[in-house]
């Protein structure tokens, strides 16, 4: 039923204020005389516009917010509030682990709670609306917004990605003025970009589409989240911001969204660039009939709509339902009641890094961390142990991640204050943590051995630039960067067992890493609490559990890599195969696969079963399997637990597994548990060759592990 108040204002509004209404302004640009200059001029804005426009991005600051709010109601005829948009992608002061680290926690509950305490710290900051989560699957390390997705499997990314949308926005949007409202991107498919390079073209086939990509936007959408975001990229060689198909008929239709649907930042008019438009006018048309309802940074709408509708090249009712969603999104958001919603400075200072937010920062940063690799138990550490902490991440202060720039670096807890914290004397520690992340001279590297030398063990600190992933952040080497492999070779040569510690937004190709360490943590960019993190796990007083989310390649020769790919008509168990899918100079499996991650106890499986070998196709019936699984080593830990099938064929060829369940299991040393897993017709459906979701009769594997390289299986079958 549609709200009649809404109706009546979008009446009394001429078409000018309607189509000034779909505009969405980079709110660093209003200076605080309001006066239109520099790049608003360039972008021949005007008074008319701004007091029209319906939103702003980019700001963020309760008395800012406030402030805006106000000059704004003073100049709109109707009344209307406007709508403050903001990217808190992994926290807003409080900056938690990159999105790629919190989908390593494999916990729901833990990311919703990353969610609320970011829009919170968002919400009183004056946002009202928060451009995540990121929900893109992604297979390509080279692609530096890999940092911002949670990872490679569309089942894991559903599930954090409804996560994300409970977090961000309650029960309640207008009574819960500490919540904001979320944003499904990238619009679709982003992640397939060709080449891992950013912007690029998108060229995946339907049931890649329908299988891998879509399922995480369509969770995060029936979580409810309030809007969507296009993505840069082409779909079947149109791109998404003007294709009618993918919004239309997949985006509002199959996935039923009818909430507002954000352009990427100037997407409407790169669709001439990408010589799909004909022009400004060709591209607002276009993006509107692909019911894009707000123009983020580009002049296409507010330049070009009037004209289409007076000259019936377009109907006005499609300018009508784009601002009706508009104003219906604000409307949930109470904002014509309370225009300034959770903007309050007292509350700001109260609640921005506050230790509470400190302390879950610190939690969940230690739960995204993995242990990749663990020789002779050289981790835990001992307090007593003579230990050098040396490289150019043991005093670096940019752990946040690209995304981060609600916080500050200056925030960050870094190894080293983490290790000032924890230890009165320091007596037995060397710490020499004064390199550029590069390190630049052999001569630096040489006084550094020199210094860890005196020690028992050396943690090394090692990883890339906080600013070489992100948004347009490729690369098309995926080694440390510098001089880093060659400090590790020489700290190793010294004969001291070595720890290393990454701090890194991708997958790295690690090769000299694992050849010359002996323990290596991979820590992600976590945050503002990432050195209190570190020296938890590396000390004990927390047991890592997390496991990777993104295959991790041999080499960048391999990308794009992933663990849920087809068998090939000539599939090879081995390397270097002649006239086999495989390469003559290195595996084509990855080093490291989805799933993957380590503790300092191990857990042993053991009794794996199948309640039965057939189940009814339509007849809601359903198959258990358990396994025990026992805590054999000398530390409680928890292990993820996983569940993975495999269609043995289908009237489209199906990937040789792909994760359909897990169980975070905390056991403590020497308990045993049987854990149990329901299969169900609906985790066999797929993109059929009939265009549907569907399951098809046939043969069936089961496989429960430790990670996605698990062989042990077990057969059942879905019969007619
Ligand atoms: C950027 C990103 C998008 C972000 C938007 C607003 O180009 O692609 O993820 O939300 O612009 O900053």
């Amino acid at each position: 039923m549609k709200k009649d108040k809404l109706l009546k204002i979008i009446a009394n509004m001429t078409l000018k204020e309607k189509v000034f209404q779909l505009f969405q302004l980079n709110g660093a640009m209003i200076t605080d005389d309001a006066v239109i200059s520099g790049p608003m001029q360039e972008m021949n804005l005007t008074e008319d516009i701004i007091n029209n426009m319906g939103s702003i991005l980019g700001v963020s600051g309760a008395e800012k917010a406030i402030e805006i709010q106000k000059k704004y109601l003073e100049k709109n005829r109707h009344g209307i509030p406007l709508l403050i948009c903001h990217d808190v992608i992994h926290g807003h002061r409080t900056t938690f682990p990159i999105p790629l680290a919190l989908g390593c926690s494999w916990d729901s509950e833990a990311v919703k709670e990353v969610a609320k305490v970011s829009g919170a710290e968002a919400a009183v900051s004056g946002i009202h609306c928060n451009f995540s989560p990121m929900v893109d699957l992604v297979r390509d390390p080279r692609w530096g917004r890999v940092m911002e997705s949670t990872g490679e499997d569309p089942y894991l990314n559903s599930i954090l990605g409804k996560a994300f949308v409970e977090g961000y926005q309650g029960e309640n949007l207008k009574e819960d003025v500490e919540r904001v409202a979320a944003c499904v991107k990238h619009f679709a498919a982003y992640g397939a970009t060709e080449g891992g390079r950013d912007y690029n073209t998108v060229d995946i086939g339907i049931s890649t589409f329908y299988d891998m990509h879509l399922p995480a936007y369509k969770a995060a959408i029936d979580a409810g989240a309030k809007t969507v975001m296009t993505s840069f990229n082409t779909i079947n060689g149109v791109p998404a911001t003007v294709n009618e198909w993918l919004m239309k008929d997949v985006l509002r239709k199959e996935l039923s969204f009818d909430g507002v649907l954000f352009s990427d930042w100037g997407a409407i008019g790169e669709t001439v660039v990408h010589g799909c438009s004909e022009n400004g006018k060709d591209a607002a048309y276009k993006a509107m009939k692909a019911t894009v309802d707000v123009d983020m940074m580009s002049v296409e709408y507010f330049e070009q709509l009037e004209a289409l509708v007076l000259e019936k090249k377009i109907d006005e009712k499609y300018v009508d339902e784009a601002v009706y969603r508009i104003l219906d999104l604000k409307d949930e958001l109470g904002l014509f009641e309370n225009p300034f919603r959770g903007a309050d400075t007292a509350r700001e200072k109260e609640l921005l890094l506050c230790k509470k937010h400190r302390e879950s920062s610190r939690d969940i940063a230690r739960k995204s961390m993995v242990l990749l690799k663990n020789e002779a138990q050289v981790l835990p550490l001992k307090d007593k142990q003579k230990i050098a902490f040396v490289g150019p991440f043991i005093s670096n202060k940019s752990i946040r991640g690209f995304w981060s720039d609600l916080g500050f670096d200056k925030d960050s807890i870094t190894i080293e204050e983490a290790i000032l914290n924890r230890f009165e004397s320091k007596d037995q520690l060397v710490i020499c943590g004064n390199h550029k992340i590069e390190i630049e001279s052999f001569e630096e590297i040489r006084s550094t051995v020199e210094k860890a030398k005196e020690s028992d063990v050396i943690v090394v600190a090692l990883g890339e630039d906080q600013n070489s992933s992100g948004e347009g952040r490729c690369l098309t080497d995926i080694r440390l960067p510098g001089l880093q492999e060659e400090l590790l070779k020489e700290l190793y040569k010294t004969g001291k067992k070595v720890v290393v510690v990454l701090f890194n937004g991708r997958p790295l190709d690690l090769r000299a890493v694992f050849e010359n360490s002996d323990a290596i943590l991979e820590a992600w960019f976590p945050g503002v609490e990432g050195g209190n993190a570190v020296l938890d796990i590396l000390f004990g007083s927390y047991n890592p559990g997390g496991k990777i989310t993104m295959s991790f390649p041999y080499s960048v020769g391999q990308v794009p890599i992933h663990y849920n790919h087809f068998k090939t008509g000539r599939p090879s168990e081995i390397a270097g195969a002649f006239y086999k899918c495989s390469y003559l100079d290195s595996p084509h499996w990855a080093m490291l696969p989805f799933g993957y991650g380590l503790s300092y106890t191990q857990f042993q499986y053991s009794n794996f079963k199948i309640s039965k070998g057939k189940m009814i196709k339509g007849k809601e019936e359903s198959i258990e399997v358990t396994i025990d699984i026992k805590n054999t080593g000398l530390y409680n830990g928890e292990e993820i637990v996983q569940l993975y099938i495999q269609d043995e064929f289908g009237s489209r060829v199906r990937p040789v597994k792909e994760l359909k369940g897990f169980k975070k299991v905390f056991l403590k040393q020497n308990e045993e548990k049987e854990i149990k897993f329901i299969i169900n017709e609906e985790m066999l459906k797929f993109y059929t060759i009939e265009n549907k979701i569907d399951s098809e009769v046939g043969r069936f594997k089961v496989f429960v592990g430790t990670n996605s390289a698990e062989k042990n299986s077990l057969e059942f079958e879905l019969i007619k």
